[in-house]
């Protein structure tokens, strides 16, 4: 009898080797340890039927055993719960398309600009977007009537403090702060009292110049001006410099460029003057200079604001400014 609960355990042992599932867990368990015919509990019947000295052994070997076979299969339906469910993998499915960020056309403008201007011996200044009146306007030429204020109503935080409504304001601060020669160019945001259209924007960016040392003229704005339209626009085109007026600047001008829709011929694109204006310049006014406390008489320079949204519109065709500022990807991911 105990030779046949040897043989039994080792039956077990090798037929649970193969189980590999909860199904066949249960199979085997049935087959051992089953009310009616489980080979174990036959065996455990049959001791009744055995002498008492066969039933008293054999009744042990037969009940060490089911205490095993039990805890064998317990174990083995734990680990059976724990392995993780097989799941059905593809490796030639391809895999989702991962899209690489870039930079905003805002920031490409920028970036390419400055770093023109940085080869250029122009140095990158900061300046705060809350203002005051004095360095928004009135250091600039412009006291409280003068009408040239109309075309820049902005923001007013407080009285006497606003946000100011474009980059000169910089100028100020840095030549009260630091002695000719400079040569410096700041760039942010601005913000004016217009209504959104496709070329109005109460918050858009500029980028300013300011080039102050003796014996700097105006063929100096010209080249230095004519040089970063060419380095900044992938097409050929002409250069135009008309007459303008800025308090801040003396003699002033507006640059244009020819268009690269029409090649000047005349289109809906420029409004069918064949040039598209790209920003204002000058030579420093004797005013600014004076204002900020330079003294030295025969001192000159000159100054520009160039539009940032204007550059990148014109550079990459957008016709709507809004469409900078939306964040729609299917625009966004085209530059
Ligand atoms: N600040 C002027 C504007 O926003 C542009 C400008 C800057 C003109 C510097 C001349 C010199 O319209």
């Amino acid at each position: 009898m105990p030779e046949k609960t040897e043989e039994l355990r080792k039956e077990f042992e090798s037929a649970l080797a193969e189980v590999k599932d909860q199904a066949a867990l249960e199979g085997l368990r049935v087959r051992f340890l089953g009310r009616k015919s489980g080979l174990l509990t036959e065996i455990l019947r049959g001791l009744k039927d055995l002498d008492p000295e066969e039933r008293r052994l054999a009744g042990a070997a037969a009940n060490r055993l089911k205490g095993e076979v039990e805890a064998r299969l317990a174990e083995t339906e734990k680990s059976l719960k724990e392995q993780p469910k097989k799941i059905s993998l593809d490796l030639t499915l391809p895999g989702p398309e991962i899209r690489l960020g870039h930079l905003h056309p805002l920031t490409r403008v920028i970036q390419e600009s400055v770093g023109f201007f940085e080869k250029a011996g122009f140095q990158v200044r900061e300046g705060p977007e809350i203002e005051t009146e004095w360095y928004n306007f009135d250091a600039l030429n412009t006291p409280a009537d003068h009408p040239a204020r109309d075309m820049q109503d902005t923001f007013y935080l407080a009285p006497g403090i606003l946000l100011r409504s474009h980059t000169s304001p910089v100028q100020v601060r840095v030549m009260e702060q630091e002695k000719p020669p400079v040569r410096i160019i700041t760039v942010g945001r601005c913000y004016r009292r217009d209504a959104q259209d496709a070329s109005h924007s109460p918050v858009f960016h500029q980028l300013e110049g300011l080039m102050v040392e003796k014996g700097t003229n105006f063929t100096h704005l010209k080249g230095v001006l004519t040089m970063f339209l060419e380095h900044i626009f992938p097409f050929s085109f002409k250069t135009r410099f008309t007459p303008s007026f800025f308090p801040f600047t003396e003699p002033s001008a507006e640059v244009s460029i020819s268009c690269p829709v029409c090649q000047a011929k005349g289109c809906s694109a420029c409004g069918h003057s064949g040039f598209l204006e790209i920003l204002g310049c000058g030579m420093v006014h004797p005013k600014v200079l004076q204002n900020v406390g330079y003294k030295q008489k025969d001192l000159t320079g000159f100054a520009f604001g160039v539009g940032i949204e204007r550059i990148a519109m014109v550079k990459y065709g957008i016709p709507d400014i809004r469409l900078f500022y939306e964040n729609d990807v299917r625009f966004l991911h085209q530059f």
